[in-house]
């Protein structure tokens, strides 16, 4: 039963420090094409995106850029909304946590639990990581965060604790009971492990800083950010609202069938979540589904490591179908894919150009010239071969998988299989020249060519409507082309050989996927460049440093994030927690010109070793080194062409500051800095050895 049915389905709500990138964007063509194929199967499609914009996190990124955080927020959700329009992208709902609809729900849900018994006030003391607003059960104070190495600080407050600890049973009763519930199937194996090992109470609410949703009965508290984020789902469709038409929506489309999320915040969706909505007694989402990382220079792409791509980068060259394509086809769901331009360009001209493009445009254009744009009847008998059969098999087999495949969230299989299809017919319409039986006279020549080209414009069809909610642009043009109107109308239930009208008539036919040339590449490459120096946004804003490394492994649950209170009496505030880990904000600098010990923390200085180094093209000074400091090979650019030659460098072991934004330099990036004493009245560099023996990726203290 598909027809009516409600689907509803959510991305996580994009975090508002940083401008959005294809990290971002990837999420949401994910769930952007299950929507539009659900909507073209007839369910009743609900698709929900949005921003979430409190927490210490955005009010430090807001202060670092002079602005309110509400101003702060504003910019920077328009700037996710204006994408999402941008990309064509088809959600029905854009939600911001800063909305009164959704503060109303958020409380009403904190409210329930509170009357529930399911809350109580208590003293939290000990560490908590900014970047990933989380709770680290780690050691003292300073200790990394498990989850992205970033410097933890120490908080010591009175919170409100959610009775975390009373639903591990019931967790994982759930999980037994639905093994559908966490996707990936190894997912799920991580979060029963993490819910097996113990779960505390969780704290859900904070006191030291303001931007949030007063808990309701007691405004010096604010909402634990995920307890507010993970309260969307529901408030978008109406949960606390007073109006009637929102709660029968809420009745209708909640609980949730998909959320989609990235590896990294699986223990919020498959824990706290549906812990914090059994406790509410409300229906529990049907499934969350997780994705991997996109990479970028082979570490995950994200604004503090500085290795991002911009989806308007690639739209602008190559229009939204061959980013969506890419990323459904290149990128094996569920685990970490790479994105680099020339895969992009290299996919985007054999796939999109050379095989859909060529494909439509000479099947239609000789349509055009042979048959007058008019769909020709296919020979039931006499011009019949058995390689048009074979055609229809395989477009009968890939009918009877593609849906299958793409509802296992197999995007990259399933569109594989609509590209052998697109392969076969190619190959079908070379051995068959149709263009030659054009020039033969008679009418078996005829009914053969008639047969030829109806062949292989039915293929298309079947392509096309399967292929469309992948890219949907390029496909509507093709629908149209072929002379069927508007796609997003075709029933996909329907889908099935022979259903091409004959005697139809072909709409205007027009290329759809021009070829990129050799500067494709270059101009992506050059806009990256611009936009990076140019849009203010984009500079670091946020309150976190690069990540210590890449070794910490997100989506693996092993940390214990849920606090219970402790009885220590509270620390005096602010003598205790370390200041901001590496923020945005300047360092306090007294008097007599000294920093605290805690600034000087915030400076990440590692060892590392020098694999390569070369010099830049027109530039005297600078050596371009990659340097592998333990947890990945950084590409660093260094001042220092002027006393030290390439090849001396390479095995020498060289300090490198690790936690630097990365900036550009003469376009290419530098991801840290080395460091060097300068010496003499020529200022020469000199660069910082050991005497004795030190591995790669020590830290100086
Ligand atoms: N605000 C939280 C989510 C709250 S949901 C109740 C958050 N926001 S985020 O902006 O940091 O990340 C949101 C999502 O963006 C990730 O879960 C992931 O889906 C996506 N991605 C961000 N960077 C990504 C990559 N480099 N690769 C793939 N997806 C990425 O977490």
């Amino acid at each position: 039963m598909a027809k009516g049915q409600k689907f509803y389905i959510t991305t996580p709500i994009y975090y508002v420090n940083a401008r959005p990138h294809i990290g971002h964007a990837y999420t949401t063509i994910v769930c952007d094409a299950i929507a539009r194929r659900k909507r073209m199967l007839g369910f009743d499609t609900y698709f929900l995106t949005g921003t979430d914009e409190h927490g210490q996190k955005i009010e430090r990124s807001a202060t670092a850029a002079g602005k309110t955080p509400k101003q702060f927020a504003d910019e920077v959700s328009s700037l996710f909304r204006q994408l999402f329009e941008r990309m064509n992208i088809s959600n029905n709902d854009f939600i911001r946590t800063t909305e009164p609809r959704h503060q109303r729900g958020a409380q009403e849900l904190f409210r329930r639990l509170k009357d529930k018994g399911f809350i109580y006030k208590g003293t939290y003391t000990g560490q908590y990581c900014v970047y990933d607003e989380l709770y680290v059960d780690a050691a003292g104070p300073g200790a990394p965060c498990p989850e992205c190495g970033r410097p933890t600080e120490t908080v010591s407050e009175e919170n409100y604790y959610f009775k975390l600890s009373s639903f591990a049973d019931k967790l994982l009763d759930f999980y037994k009971e639905h093994p559908e519930f966490v996707r990936p199937e190894t997912r799920r194996n991580e979060v029963m492990a993490f819910v097996r090992s113990g779960l505390r109470d969780l704290s859900i609410s904070r006191s030291t800083f303001k931007w949030g949703i007063p808990v309701p009965r007691d405004p010096g508290h604010v909402i634990y950010v995920w307890f507010d984020a993970l309260s969307n789902y529901c408030t978008a469709v109406g949960l606390g609202s007073k109006d009637e038409a929102e709660q029968k929506k809420f009745e209708h489309y909640w609980p949730a069938d998909v959320h989609m999320i990235g590896k990294e915040i699986i223990r919020f969706h498959c824990v706290y979540w549906p812990a914090i909505l059994m406790a509410a007694d409300l229906p529990l989402p049907l499934s969350v589904v997780a994705h991997g990382w996109l990479l970028f220079e082979e570490s995950k792409m994200s604004k503090s490591r500085g290795n991002i791509v911009r989806a308007e980068t690639v739209i602008d060259v190559l229009g939204n179908d061959a980013l969506r394509y890419f990323l459904l086809r290149e990128v094996v769901f569920g685990q970490d894919g790479g994105f680099s331009f020339d895969a992009l360009v290299q996919r985007y001209n054999s796939d999109l150009a050379n095989d859909l493009g060529n494909l439509a445009s000479r099947t239609l254009t000789m349509i055009v010239r042979y048959f007058n744009g008019t769909v020709p009847y296919p020979s039931p008998t006499v011009a019949r071969m058995p390689a048009d059969d074979k055609i229809k098999e395989q477009a009968q087999a890939v009918i009877a998988g593609f849906g299958q495949l793409f509802d296992e969230y197999q995007f990259s299989r399933a569109l594989e299989s609509a590209w052998s299809l697109i392969g076969t017919v190619n190959k079908y319409l070379v051995e068959q020249e149709p263009w030659i039986v054009s020039e033969k006279e008679g009418e078996e020549s005829r009914a053969r060519l008639a047969t030829i080209l109806y062949t292989a414009a039915e293929a298309l069809r079947i392509v096309t409507a399967l292929a469309h909610p992948a890219i949907p642009e390029s496909t509507g043009k093709i629908w149209k082309q072929l002379g069927l109107g508007e796609i997003s109308k075709f029933d996909l239930n329907d889908l099935k050989w022979a259903q091409l009208p004959l005697g139809g008539k072909l709409g205007k036919v027009e290329p759809v996927f021009p070829r990129a040339d050799k500067t494709a590449i270059e101009r992506m490459q050059q806009m990256e460049q611009e936009r990076t120096a140019s849009t203010p946004a984009n500079k670091e804003t946020s309150a976190s440093a690069p990540p210590a490394g890449e070794g910490a492994q997100p989506g693996q649950p092993a940390t214990q994030a849920a606090h219970g209170p402790t009885e220590a009496a509270p620390a005096a505030r602010g003598t205790v927690a370390p200041a901001p880990a590496a923020t945005a904000t300047p360092a306090a600098i007294t008097k007599d010109g000294k920093i605290s010990i805690d600034d000087f923390l915030k400076v990440e200085l590692r060892v590392g070793e020098v694999k390569v180094a070369e010099k830049v093209k027109g530039a005297d000074k600078l050596l371009r080194l990659e340097v592998d400091i333990g947890t990945e090979v950084r590409q660093v650019l260094a001042g220092i062409a002027s006393a030290y030659a390439p090849e001396t460098l390479v095995g020498r072991k060289v300090v490198i500051v690790a936690n630097l934004q990365p900036r550009k330099l003469r376009g290419l990036e530098s991801n840290g800095m080395i460091v060097a004493a300068s010496a003499g009245p020529e200022d020469k560099p000199v660069l910082v050895s050991f005497l004795e023996d030190v591995p790669i990726g020590a830290k100086l203290k």
